[in-house]
């Protein structure tokens, strides 16, 4: 199980040591929530802070676009290489289009499906993407409580990645703790995102440790 720290439960006002403390603390990707307060409601960093965190950052960077305008934040960020950039398939009328760009850049494409959304809607789309990001909680916010219903989900759109491109990596964000680790491996999650479990606790090392084993 690799895990992602997600700095948005992060203490912005220590931004730079918290990046650090996190690679120190052997996590394998920086998850960086990008919101725009219209595909959400919410309004989280730009590219001002995303350029400082990428200056610190010692692992590679999974930014997560929660936003109307895809496109416009691939250009603010593409020079940064990150490794993913996942967009929600519920704000893009073009994702093959933007899947293309990303791989363009050479940037890994993922797409993100919110709770309600089925996993049949991305079928055509699985043969060019990276990973599908499966939201389990709705997105906006750090400290949700986990939604139980994505676990069929995650089964479901296994089944599908077995058939059509198994080297697409399954990765889940929200409510992620040591309680759900479990059921969420055994599903056949490969990544997950956990904000507050890690950052609200007094040991990174600790809390990402019992994420992964
Ligand atoms: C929610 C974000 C998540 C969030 C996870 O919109 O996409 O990445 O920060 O935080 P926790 O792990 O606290 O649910
Ligand atoms: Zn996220």
């Amino acid at each position: 199980m690799l895990v992602a720290p997600s700095i948005l439960s992060a203490n912005f006002a220590q931004l730079g040591n918290e990046i650090n403390a996190i690679c120190d603390a052997s996590c394998d990707l920086i998850h960086i929530d990008v919101m725009d307060g219209y595909f959400v409601p919410n309004m989280t960093i730009g590219p001002v802070v995303v350029n400082s965190v990428a200056k610190v950052a010692s692992k590679p960077l999974d930014i997560h676009l929660m936003v109307d305008n895809n496109n416009f934040f691939i250009d603010l960020f593409a020079h940064l290489k990150p490794k993913y950039i996942s967009f929600h398939i519920e704000s893009e009328n073009h994702p093959h289009r933007i899947i293309q760009k990303l791989k363009s850049l050479n940037i890994k494409p993922a797409i993100v499906l919110n709770p309600h959304t089925k996993p049949d809607t991305i079928e055509y789309l699985l043969e060019d993407l990276d990973m599908v990001l499966l939201m389990s909680v709705n997105p906006g916010f750090g400290g949700q409580k986990f939604i139980p219903s994505v676990l069929k989900k995650i089964k479901e759109l296994k089944q599908m990645i077995n058939k059509i491109n198994p080297k697409c990596l399954i990765q889940v964000d929200g409510g992620v703790n040591e309680t759900n680790i479990k059921v969420l491996k055994e599903a056949g999650v490969d990544i997950i995102v956990a904000g507050s479990y890690v950052f609200k606790s007094n040991d990174y090392t600790k809390a990402i440790k019992s994420l992964k084993k």
